[in-house]
């Protein structure tokens, strides 16, 4: 980028750029292609992003820049549906399906009517309006009738354009699902799991949860996905079937179902509904039925509505992996930060290809909204991956023998009287030196996530612990043969391997302990940006609320909560204690040696005298930025031995090529 451009100059680069990234967008969502490189592309996004920094008359809500969404609101503000929002009629036989055809068959006076199946996503309902082109609201069905806008998070949807390919249609009104991918789900509940946070109870609920954020900045970090079925205003282009929407969908360059069938007569329905049940499990998302629907637009309005779901439509619910048995007894896990987790121990039942004995009852208040007693009758289910859940009680089933599941008023462990937590859910244990606690904090310290401590689990954890041992993580790294010969199952072999280990740890890269310390919202993602942005554990100790807030992906919630933990004087200690250990606190063990690559892009290629990571960690400490492909972008190319086409490529565009001998002359300042 020439810093000699004008503003009319950059204005004609903006347009170009954000045409080119909204067109790879559409590719990559829309037809898993990638037309460049994944450097490429966050090459011209950040191209575009500095432009419309220099000029901030050329920032636009709807450039692609715009998905890490902005300041929190006040409130949702209400807005009435221009068509209402309609349910749909469950059916969950293929005796009702026949019937339903029955009577569309009825209802039309005819043999044979058109109708397309679609997968019914188990998602969130949402209308979304485009207007010459851009995004213009995204609207919950709410009651049918009044929805909340929910634009600001619907926004950060990385997959939604919020601008429409100019060639395809520019103004009308679609509705479709919002929801998380499987896979983007167990991420997310990972990730959460490691921040101390509960996990959500499934795709659905989270998807819920996140668009009821008012702070779109949560949102974006959230794994939303949507695809579309439907439309509640053509905005005057010719459609009059189910498939014309398609038809629309596509040519909008909005996703639509991966996959939909046409069936004229009740077999063809119920083929189709069978083979989706077998795909479906394929699918990227959650699916809890078929929706059958009347192709024609005249047909149905001809079949009309009733006063909630119309009858030119009915759902096809599947049935849920499910099993009936015996709730025996509860267990309360305690967690790192001491959140306790009720479990059920179940007699032993066989449930979509395993044997069930625990399932999760998520928290107290689910308890007791469903009501759920101890020797219960219960209906567990299996989503997907995720580890079952009892989902309600056959009351019918009750002995009267059946007791209520106490809310625990002290921590099982530690006897400490619970609290509550600010969302009135989560039941806390607050003594932070509870042994089960301790145990937690420490597995997850040495966890592989964390500073990979090998040949400490669980069990050594506890061991440690309960042996007075260890403390805290800085206690470990007081640990001799002499006191580790003390435990059990404890060999010279295994102390001298487990003493490597911890030593070994101490020049972890500085975000692994700060992630490992299991700072209440802080997960990995969270601790490398707060190491990219301070530097050193000791800065973000110093730093105050609004010093972390600069940092990207520190919200406030996040701030906020690393802030009083630096602010409790045995975290401090603890801080210092693992300072004098020898533990490394700083971001780049040659902490930034000079600036003499300052504003330099390094590319490295060939075979090195020592792993490529030494060379751009040292690379990095003198100022400079390392990257994975050879561009005009690029300063220097470090090559070895038997350098290849990033060499070549690197000669073509003539950029300086470097052996080892050359950098360290460069280093030197020669
Ligand atoms: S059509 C009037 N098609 O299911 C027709 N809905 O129980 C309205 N849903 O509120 C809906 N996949 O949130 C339709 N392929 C699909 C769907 C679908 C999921 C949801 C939608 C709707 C609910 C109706």
């Amino acid at each position: 980028m020439s810093t000699t451009m004008t503003e009319a100059e950059a204005a004609d680069r903006v347009q170009v750029l954000r045409r080119d990234l909204d067109h790879y967008n559409r590719l990559y969502y829309q037809e898993a292609r990638s037309a460049i490189s994944d450097q490429e592309f966050d090459g011209l996004m950040r191209e575009l992003g500095e432009l419309e920094q220099r000029f901030p008359a050329l920032q636009s809500a709807d450039s692609p820049t715009r998905r890490v969404g902005g300041a929190p609101l006040e409130g949702f503000v209400q807005v009435t549906h221009a068509v209402p929002m309609m349910s749909l009629d469950n059916t969950y036989s293929e005796a009702e399906v026949a019937a339903f055809f029955q009577r569309l068959r009825k209802g039309l006076g005819q043999e044979e009517i058109a109708c397309v199946v679609e997968p019914k996503v188990d998602g969130v309902a949402i209308s979304i309006r485009y207007e010459d082109g851009t995004l213009k609201h995204a609207v919950t069905r709410g009651n049918g009738q009044v929805g909340d806008d929910v634009t600001a998070n619907v926004r950060t949807i990385r997959s939604l354009p919020l601008r429409l390919p100019p060639e395809g249609p520019q103004t009308f009104e679609v509705r479709g699902e919002i929801f998380m991918s499987k896979a983007g789900f167990e991420k997310l509940n990972e990730e959460r799991e490691d921040a101390g946070e509960q996990r959500f109870a499934n795709p659905r609920n989270a998807t819920a949860g996140t668009l009821k954020q008012l702070d779109s900045r949560v949102a974006a970090r959230r794994p939303l996905d949507v695809v579309f079925y439907g439309l509640a205003d053509a905005g005057g282009q010719a459609v009059s079937s189910q498939t014309d929407v398609y038809a629309l969908l596509q040519r909008a360059g909005l996703r639509r179902a991966d996959r939909v069938w046409s069936a004229k007569s009740a077999e063809e329905l119920l083929a189709a509904i069978r083979e989706l049940d077998e795909l479906r499990k394929t699918l990227p998302y959650e699916t809890d039925g078929a929706v059958i629907k009347v192709d024609s637009f005249a047909e149905q309005r001809a079949l009309g509505a009733t006063s909630k779901a119309p009858r030119w439509a009915i759902a096809y619910k599947y049935q849920a992996e499910q099993a009936v048995t015996r709730l025996l007894a509860t267990d309360i896990q305690v967690g790192r930060t001491g959140a306790l987790t009720p479990v059920a121990r179940l007699e032993p039942v066989f449930l979509s290809g395993s044997t069930v004995s625990n399932a999760t009852l998520h928290n107290f208040e689910e308890i007791e909204r469903k009501d759920i007693r101890v020797l219960d009758w219960v209906i567990i289910e299996k989503a997907g991956e995720i580890i079952p859940a009892v989902i309600q009680v056959v009351k019918e089933r009750r002995s009267g023998e059946e007791t209520p599941i106490e809310v625990p008023t002290h921590c099982p462990i530690c006897g400490t009287a619970v609290k509550k937590d600010d969302e009135q859910v989560v039941l806390r244990c607050p003594n932070a030196d509870c042994s089960e606690q301790v145990k937690r904090r420490l597995e997850h310290f040495v966890s592989r996530g964390a500073m990979d401590i090998r040949g400490m689990g669980e069990q050594l954890a506890a061991q440690l612990v309960d042996a007075g041992l260890v403390r805290d993580p800085a206690d470990l790294y007081q640990l001799d043969a002499l006191s580790l010969a003390r435990l059990e199952r404890m060999g010279t072999k295994s102390i001298e391997n487990l003493l490597a280990a911890i030593a070994a740890s101490k020049v972890q890269p500085p975000w692994r302990l700060v992630f490992g310390l299991g700072i209440l919202h802080v997960g990995v993602t969270s601790a490398r940006a707060l190491m990219e942005f301070f530097g050193s554990v000791e800065a973000v100790a110093a730093a105050e609320v609004e010093d972390l807030l600069r940092c990207d992906d520190v919200g406030e919630i996040v701030a906020a909560s690393i802030h009083a933990w630096f602010r409790e004087e045995k975290n401090r200690t603890l801080i210092e204690r693992l300072r004098q250990a020898g533990v490394n606190l700083v971001q780049q063990a040659v902490a930034l040696a000079s600036t003499t690559l300052e504003g330099t892009t390094w590319v490295l290629t060939g075979a090195l005298s020592q792993p490529r990571e030494v060379f751009a960690e040292r690379i990095r400490s003198h100022g400079g930025k390392v990257s994975s492909s050879v561009s005009k972008k690029t300063s220097y190319v470090l090559a070895g031995e038997e350098a290849g086409s990033k060499l070549e490529k690197a000669q073509k565009l003539g950029v300086t090529v470097l052996d080892e001998a050359g950098f360290e002359a460069l280093l030197r300042g020669e």
